[in-house]
């Protein structure tokens, strides 16, 4: 096949030169073939059906096949064996590393490292594209709250900004900054939008969420990510306020494609364009399919919506051919864009590339930076001079597999490096006494705690490896229970009673309500699911030999029941005070409400650890901060100084955070709110001054679903270590044009 549109032109392919060639190839297709473009396919190998597919141009995107071999092949099918040779895009979901794995992306979170977040996708990417794999279905940019929803653990938590910078990083990564370069692979900013609001934290399910607060909280990190250049867009399963995003024509046209001018391409999620017939919105498969087109989902990702109905609908009058040309467009660019009709294969001699030293070293820092101390009693760092003999106790110290944590498809668990491996290479096999007293952690037996506990007696030390397998977090994967599963409470009890330090190190999905465990534990060692390296990170940590400098990217519960939780919650008119908790209470109290407050009986007000806290082998003091003014108007910027000292022994990072807090609103607003974060190392006796600017932007918020604005008044800044630390800074907008008629 010749034409303009197949030369070798590559990565100087201008938008406009891609823009002209897309016409030109639709204007050559046939209705059969368009629909083709927008049907993707679960692969299953060099199948005659596939083959079948391939060459009747039937199908345009292939997810799940990671075979270069058979990819390359059934690539040729495409482009050698098909009228107009339009190259396949090979998808995956590369969520957190394709075979060497990261911290699953809550961990990274916590790393509230950009540059790091950016170079585990980029590690990714090489790896991933390496087998022909182009286009990921990450980053997700959901907003979770709430912990009992499984999929926290693959996004950036609970907050707006933080999973904003963070999106933009990974897509970054997945990116670079020439997407036609053959190691790139398509980000996708998923799931758009509100999943992560699912009713209750199950998976699914309905949503309400108002137009004010759905661009509030959940669209800016997709606004984010289509602004950073984010490739691709999947829809949700869920519904808002009673439609379902396959068939959300406001949400995926008039606000990503109107408004935004995203000209990227949107994939549905798994069967979800059929799924609106459950949902009770669509009545049948062809009526799913003209709402799906309609609203503007490119491309059906295994509904066979529109391979089934699309020509009859087309035909009908039902749904325009040039609705169908738009979609097909979406999926052409971004052929182009990726530089698949230049270099559609795999290069066999520099194919899976995998698990290189820097690859490895990269996933080791990741694991370094995201994991959180929680509580450090004195047990941490590991005192070489003392301690002689380890406990190496629980179900987690030896789990290849689910230290991975959710979405590891490629994991390979033989290069996984448990901590107890790690643990003895660095101490010697012969001071190590691993027992683990319980092998999963759902287990419930007690049956191994007499010899944990024996093992415990004989040691120094007791570090116990706690958490949740790698399968009770993600997709469909919710709890209600957020305590830590099986015996490993009873067990912690056990190892605390013997005397021994107890270092408890905790690997999960989401983060667990620890309130009956904390005084369990001398030191508390969050790290989520860390990935291949967790091992070597942990080890490094625990030695003292790299400091902590995770921080929470979600509020911890103290009890399941206080979920959702999160920082940047609204004021009641009761704000929390005087509270009386459950045991306080006298037996047939009088009832009021006089005097009552926001709060639980049985769990107080606020969570165990806050958003943004972690600590550090150092200690870190701030000045209160300094405004370059306190008042300005609201189209003015604000510059917000204050002066950070390790005050500490030890090197090591702080997070600096700062936040707002706007005091009266014409829809009130949240007690504070991240503006910025700014992470850097210090060495003991160190300072730096760290200096913020808050721009209008920083400081306006939606008073309706079209207006965004600064409203004057009080506004609060602090720059602080965490969301409930720090003394604020005050000052006041002022409206910039008098109002008259107001005085
Ligand atoms: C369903 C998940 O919701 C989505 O995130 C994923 O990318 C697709 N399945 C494809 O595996």
């Amino acid at each position: 096949m010749s034409g303009c549109c197949l030369s070798t032109m590559g990565a100087s392919m201008t938008d406009a030169q891609i823009d002209s060639c897309v016409v030109d190839m639709i204007g050559r297709m046939t209705l059969a073939e368009k629909i083709g473009q927008l049907n993707q396919l679960s692969g299953y190998g060099y199948a005659p059906d596939m083959i079948g597919s391939i060459r009747d141009g039937a199908v345009g995107s292939i997810l799940n096949e990671t075979d270069p071999e058979v990819v390359n092949k059934l690539q040729r099918e495409a482009v050698e064996n098909t009228r107009l040779g339009i190259p396949l895009i090979f998808a995956r979901d590369v969520i957190h590393g394709f075979r060497t794995i990261f911290p699953i992306p809550l961990g990274q979170a916590a790393s509230w490292n950009r540059d790091m977040v950016e170079e585990g996708a980029r590690v990714a990417a090489d790896e991933a594209s390496s087998v022909g794999i182009r286009w990921t279905f990450s980053p997700m940019l959901d907003i979770a709250r709430d912990a009992r929803w499984g999929r926290m653990a693959e996004g950036f938590g609970e907050d707006t900004y933080l999973t904003s910078e963070l999106g933009v990083a990974m897509v970054k990564g997945y990116q670079s900054d020439d997407l036609s370069a053959p190691n790139t692979m398509a980000a996708c900013a998923k799931h758009f939008a509100g999943y992560g609001a699912a009713e209750s934290g199950r998976d699914y399910n309905t949503t309400w969420i108002p137009e004010i607060q759905l661009r509030e909280t959940y669209l800016p990190p997709f606004k984010a990510a289509s602004d950073a250049g984010a490739a691709t867009f999947m829809c949700s399963f869920n519904d808002i306020c009673g439609v379902p995003s396959s068939g959300n024509r406001h949400l995926l046209q008039e606000i990503l494609r109107d408004e935004w001018g995203f000209d990227g391409l949107m994939v549905s999620d798994w069967g979800s364009i059929q799924q609106m017939i459950p949902h009770g919105y669509s009545a049948d498969l062809s009526q799913a399919a003209a709402q799906a087109a309609d609203a503007g989902v490119d491309v059906d990702m295994e509904s066979y919506a529109y391979i089934s109905h699309l020509n009859d609908l087309v035909t009908a009058g039902k749904v325009s051919e040039a609705r169908v040309d738009s979609l097909v467009a979406n999926v052409l660019r971004l052929k182009y864009r990726l530089g698949l009709f230049d270099n559609p294969y795999v290069d066999m001699a520099t194919a899976s590339r995998f698990y290189t030293a820097g690859n490895l070293d990269a996933a080791r820092r990741a694991v370094e930076e995201s994991a959180i101390l929680l509580k450090n009693a004195g047990a941490l760092p590991i005192d070489k001079s003392k301690v002689k003999k380890i406990a190496v106790i629980g179900p987690m110290a030896d789990a290849p597999y689910d230290q991975a944590g959710t979405w590891s498809f490629d994991l390979e668990k033989s290069h996984s490096v448990t901590p107890l491996a790690a643990l003895e290479a660095k101490y010697g096999k012969k001071n190590i006494i691993y027992v683990p007293g319980l092998t999963f952690s759902r287990q419930c037996t007690t049956d191994g705690f007499a010899k944990a506990v024996e093992a415990a007696q004989k040691a120094d030390l007791v570090l116990y490896f706690a958490g949740e397998e790698a399968v009770l977090s993600g997709e469909a994967h919710c709890r209600t229970d957020l305590t830590l599963p099986g015996a490993q409470s009873d067990l912690l009890k056990e190892l605390h009673a013997t005397g021994t330090p107890v270092v408890m190190v905790i690997q999960a999905g989401r983060p667990l309500a620890l309130r009956d465990d904390v005084d369990n534990a001398d030191a508390i060692v969050y790290c989520f699911h860390g990935g291949t390296m967790t091992g070597p990170g942990l080890t490094n940590l625990l030695a003292g030999e790299v400091n902590f400098s995770g921080r929470c990217p979600v509020s911890f519960p103290r009890m399941s029941g206080q979920v959702p939780i999160y920082y940047n919650r609204k004021n009641t008119g009761r704000p929390a005070q005087g509270m009386t908790l459950i045991d306080e209470i006298p037996l047939e109290a009088g009832q009021t409400s006089t005097g009552c407050t926001s709060y639980y009986l049985d769990a107080g007000d606020g969570p165990l650890f806050p958003f943004g806290y972690g600590l550090s082998y150092t200690t870190f003091a701030y000045t209160d901060p300094v405004i370059s003014a306190t008042e300005i108007t609201p189209d003015e910027n604000l510059k917000v100084i204050c002066t950070v000292t390790n005050t500490g022994a030890v090197e090591g990072a702080e997070v600096a955070q700062l936040y707002i807090r706007d005091h009266v609103g014409k829809l009130i607003r949240p007690v504070r709110e991240l503006r910025g974060f700014e992470k850097f190392n210090l060495k003991p006796g160190e300072s730096r001054q760290v200096t913020f600017t808050l721009t209008p932007d920083d400081l306006a918020f939606f008073t309706s679903p079209t207006t965004r604005e600064v409203e004057p008044g009080e506004f609060s800044v602090w720059i602080s270590s965490d969301s409930n630390s720090g003394n604020p800074a005050t000052f006041n907008i002022v409206a910039a044009t008098p109002d008259v008629a107001s005085r």
